[in-house]
């Protein structure tokens, strides 16, 4: 009797804080819940929602008939306290053709029936990155996310940049999605569906944003160590706006002013950075190229991370957040709605993070694997970050 108190208790127990747990989950509101497939915001993730609902239905409707249909026959027969062994049992029986013909055709018409919208949404999405009128290289790496714009149709990035995507609104963008190291997969759930990032070979993938707005992702591939800190974003424009933050990308940021404690990060970035990370305008030297344009072939063999490369920081401050967009780079979080993010920078995590980027992230620099901890003495930290906030 203890025994069987204990176990309802136990059932209770765990039903109830099953129930509050999805409770809770409904509660929250849309901006609470980034990673939402229910609630599409372009062109991609509406189709595929519109396939989630009839699917779910019959999902739902075959679900409701076996539950119920198990249930009685477990209510309906089940042993009484009168029944003896071997004389009140059912009668047991050995095959019944039309039973077994029936339940092998009718979960096959079914199945038949959702194959029809699965490959019909599978054709549409095909189809609308062919028909993308324009084109963003994506580059997964061990632990975040790259993006190469080829501007003026030369086949090189003219603008090359990290964890955030921008992207014209309601313009339907091609990604051509690769990998530098191992399989990741690209997830804006809000705006389309998954692709994977696998090495060697370009994935082609359609995303469009119908409105402005910034659309949370996550790397949904275990990729390593820091795979559940891949994270990436992305941000819709107006083509106005988007067509201006082209145009920046592709300026010079502010150079720091002569004497500054920026221009003594500029050195330590060229002497201690750039062997990684590229400023454009620059060699990995510091010397002052005639062209601004970013060195899209730096993945070189002679690299020492076997990601290839890491961030392109020519403009970091002009995104929200750094390190797989896990870190924000501007205190309190940046207001997003213009072009570029405003607010004060968050010098203090930007700081932490030069001090020992494996104690924020996990990562195993020791395999080249994620940004190592150089051992920076604090002079050299602030200037780094005097240096870098003043890259917007
Ligand atoms: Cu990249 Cu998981």
């Amino acid at each position: 009797m203890i025994r069987r108190t204990s176990i309802r208790r136990a059932v209770w127990a765990a039903t109830s804080s099953a129930l509050v747990l999805v409770a809770a989950g409904c509660g929250l509101h849309d901006d609470e819940k980034p990673l939402n497939t229910l609630a599409p915001k372009g062109k991609q993730a509406d189709e595929i929602y519109s396939l989630v609902t009839p699917v779910f239905l019959v999902a739902g409707v075959v679900f409701v008939l076996v539950m119920g249909a198990a249930l009685y026959l477990a209510i309906r027969y089940r042993r009484r306290k009168d029944d003896v062994d071997g004389v009140d049992e059912p009668i047991q029986r050995h095959g019944n053709t039309p039973l077994e013909w029936g339940w092998t055709i009718l979960p096959a018409l079914v199945l038949a029936v959702l194959a029809i919208g699965n490959v019909k949404t599978i054709w549409t999405l095909e189809n609308d990155q062919r028909d993308a009128p324009m084109e963003v290289e994506v580059i997964g790496q061990q632990w975040w996310w790259e993006f190469r714009y080829d501007v003026d149709g030369d086949r090189k990035p003219d603008v090359i940049t990290a964890n955030q995507l921008v992207i014209p609104a309601g313009t339907t963008v091609r990604l051509a999605i690769q990998s530098n190291d191992v399989i990741h997969s690209f997830w804006i759930p809000m705006l389309s569906g998954k692709k994977d990032a696998v090495p060697g070979r370009t994935h082609h993938w359609a995303i469009t944003a119908a409105e402005p707005g910034i659309f949370q992702g996550q790397c949904t591939e275990f990729c390593g160590l820091s795979h559940a800190y891949m994270r990436m974003e992305v941000k819709a424009l107006s083509q106005a706006d988007y067509d201006k933050w082209i145009e920046h990308q592709m300026a010079a940021p502010e150079e720091p002013s002569a004497g500054s404690e920026a221009e003594a990060g500029k050195q330590v970035f060229f002497t201690k950075c750039a062997s990684c990370h590229q400023v454009n305008g620059y060699d990995d030297t510091g010397k002052k190229l005639d062209t601004h344009q970013p060195n899209g072939d730096y993945r070189g063999a002679q690299h020492p991370l076997i990601a290839g490369n890491a961030p392109n920081l020519t403009h970091i401050m002009s995104r929200d957040k750094f390190a797989g967009n896990m870190f924000q780079l501007y205190e309190d979080g940046a207001k997003l709605e213009g072009v570029l993010p405003e607010g004060d920078p968050n010098a203090g995590t930007l700081g932490s993070w030069l001090r020992n980027p494996p104690g924020m992230k996990p990562m195993n620099a020791d395999a080249n694997r994620g940004m190592p901890n150089l051992q920076l003495p604090e002079d050299e930290i602030r200037k780094l970050v005097a240096y870098l906030t003043l890259l917007k």
